[in-house]
């Protein structure tokens, strides 16, 4: 492997973009728009594979992920200077009886204790699983970080340049992409553009799910805990920003927030934390998933010889992007070749 060209400028392609680079490949990444722009920047940046209940193989990838991070972070902080807001605050999920997985090592915190771990939740919350091991990372600081960390690297990236159709050779390899400015030839391909995976392979089911967000500020800091409620995130930032999520739309590529999805969203967050409720609202946005049926993710090889998917992260891009730029550059480099095609729960 030597040429590599990573469609997709997410975190998921200069994850692996960067991962390649180090190991010796030379890359170009292709991004139709700015690197970390779409479902990387809408993220609300949870490390969070026990919140989310992850079951199966998706949860070994995202426990093995999350404990890629430390270090993954630290070595991006080490190259650019930047910090990447990590930070491991530990996971509260309301629940009103204690879980079966209690003995798996996850604790639960009756209202006595939680008011101790977190003071000011609303009365909707009369316990807890307490995950101390989950947190968070501040995900627009980690794009930065790591669209600066990729070009200190050496690689090459194209932004604003669509990627719109693969070129065969006669032996059906791809032989080079089309894009706007021309074609770009690699040795080997590797899609990693989420949500939009089915404008280069239509084959691939991977569709958007909408998530509707928004951010308050908490000038005391306050809200020191991710709180994962039914339908209802918090993510407290160091700086007192409260990231508020986020609601899961099939409607396609529908753009905008709308009334009912800030105001289920904002309900939600106030019954959980009611002190939210006098906080001003800082930003809404909107993003797009990229969802799998059975939430397949797909890791591997490719419909084609020299093509290689990382795509289907669905709601863990940002947890899984270390495991996920290992896992790749391991096939493309033969350290360890085996391939995680489809790693549904
Ligand atoms: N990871 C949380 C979400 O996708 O809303």
């Amino acid at each position: 492997m030597s040429d590599v060209v990573v469609v997709g400028g997410g975190i998921i392609g200069l994850a692996i973009a960067l991962e390649l680079q180090d190991r010796g490949a030379t890359v170009t990444v292709l991004e139709r728009g700015r690197c970390g722009q779409q479902s990387s920047w809408a993220a609300a940046g949870m490390l969070a594979p026990e919140a989310e209940e992850l079951t199966g193989d998706l949860r070994e990838l995202g426990l093995r992920s999350r404990a890629l991070y430390p270090q993954w972070i630290a070595d991006l902080q080490h190259r650019t200077g930047l910090s990447c807001g990590y930070w491991c605050c530990g996971i509260l999920c309301p629940s009103a009886q204690p879980r079966a997985d209690t003995a798996g090592g996850v604790s639960w915190l009756n209202r006595e204790s939680l008011d101790r771990q977190q003071p000011g939740l609303g009365p909707i919350v009369t316990g807890a699983r307490w995950l101390p091991e989950e947190g968070q990372v501040d995900n627009r600081r980690l794009m930065a970080a790591l669209h600066l960390a990729v070009r200190l690297a050496g690689v090459r990236v194209l932004e604003g340049v669509a990627g719109y159709q693969w070129q065969f050779s006669p032996s059906s390899t791809i032989r080079a992409i089309a894009t706007s400015i021309g074609e770009l030839e690699a040795d080997h391909y590797v899609l990693a553009t989420g949500a939009w995976t089915r404008s280069l392979l239509p084959q691939i089911p991977v569709t958007p799910r909408k998530g509707q967000m928004l951010s308050v500020f908490d000038a005391q800091r306050s809200l020191q805990r991710v709180v994962f409620g039914d339908g209802t995130y918090l993510v407290p930032r160091q700086d007192g920003t409260i990231v508020i999520g986020a609601t899961v739309e099939d409607v396609g590529f529908l753009p905008d927030t709308t009334a009912t999805g800030i105001h289920g969203l904002l309900a939600g967050a106030i019954a959980l934390y009611p002190a939210i409720a006098t906080m001003p609202i800082r930003e809404t946005w909107w993003g797009f998933r990229p969802f799998a049926p059975n939430e397949a993710l797909f890791l591997g090889p490719g419909p084609y010889a020299n093509l290689t998917m990382a795509t289907g992260h669905y709601r863990n891009g940002i947890l899984l992007a270390p495991v996920t730029a290992q896992i790749i550059a391991d096939q493309l480099t033969g350290r360890n070749p085996k391939s995680h095609p489809q790693a549904g729960p």
